[in-house]
């Protein structure tokens, strides 16, 4: 074997360490005592690994959402979105990140026929990114999964309301909760992943008491996106919230206009290339004169 090593690092993998310990999952859990939650839990979306770089000392949790398959891929819906697609875009959040808790998603088709094949998922995601919990929708009828999962040692994070992998069946993203009869679903359904032991749920685009009155019911925390204040925590569509998109969800607040920076940077770069201004002196490379 070979005593040299080339040393293919570059200083973009390489990001200054950040000198912090990671959260962990019952610490995360445990953020709601009694029913309160006095420090709301910060959650937002992370797929490769620079963005996590960006967002983690920020965070209490990053999400590696299937929601890659439309932000990433320009995919339709999530429903494509493969177990492949998760372990890479897992693993490079998790590279890229030092403090938040990474939570993977579990893509459509990985997990719903049985807690066996759910548990097997699981395990490669886990295995192949080193994230410290997986996702999954569902309410009451994947109960029996959570609890499988929880009681082999893979923590889990719920999701009710608004499902996205159920698209066909929900016939649409609107928002859910509009009669008796589906409040009451989604409030069972948390309670069933809560009882099951889930470490938190996610609700998403319910009407408000809802989303308040599962807060309230819920021993876990319950993060809400498109849900309310109210909730133990909020998480949003990272491109969503920093503006990359020309249409968001009314419930997204764009806290900044990447869409405008990126277009109004690339012109410049075009404008400067076609006059053939750039590269200049100070960006090319010359031999001593
Ligand atoms: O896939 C995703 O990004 C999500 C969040 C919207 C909660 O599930």
């Amino acid at each position: 074997m070979s005593t040299y090593q080339l040393d293919t690092s570059t200083s973009r993998a390489n990001p200054t360490p950040q000198p912090m310990r990671r959260l962990t999952v019952p610490a995360i859990r445990r953020r709601k005592d009694g029913g309160v939650t006095e420090q709301p839990i910060v959650m937002l979306t992370a797929y490769t690994a620079r963005q996590a770089q960006l967002l983690d000392e920020h965070c209490d949790l990053l999400l590696v959402g299937d929601s890659l398959g439309q932000v990433i891929y320009g995919l339709p819906s999530t429903i494509p979105v493969t177990l492949e697609m998760m372990e890479a875009h897992a693993a490079a959040v998790v590279r890229g990140s030092w403090h938040a808790v990474v939570v993977v998603d579990m893509p459509f088709g990985s997990y719903e026929a049985s807690p066996e094949q759910a548990f097997a998922a699981a395990a490669r995601l886990l295995k192949a990114s080193g994230a410290a919990a997986v996702k999954l929708e569902g309410g009451e009828a994947m109960a029996p999964t959570v609890r499988f999962l929880v009681e082999r040692g893979i923590p889990v994070m719920g999701h009710v309301g608004l499902t996205p992998q159920a698209v066909n069946v929900l016939g649409g993203y609107g928002a859910r909760g509009r009669s008796d009869a589906e409040a009451a679903k989604i409030a069972g359904d948390a309670q069933a992943l809560d009882e099951a032991g889930a470490f938190a749920i996610v609700v998403e685009g319910v009407m408000e008491p809802i989303a308040v009155a599962v807060t309230e019911a819920t021993a876990c925390p319950v993060i809400g996106i498109g849900a309310s204040a109210r909730c133990d925590g909020q998480v949003l569509v990272t491109e969503d919230m920093l503006g990359l998109f020309e249409r968001v969800p009314r419930f997204v607040k764009r806290y900044a206009d990447l869409q405008g920076t990126v277009s109004e940077a690339v012109a410049r770069y075009a404008a400067e290339v076609r006059e053939r201004s750039f590269p200049g002196p100070e960006t090319t490379y010359r031999p001593p004169e």
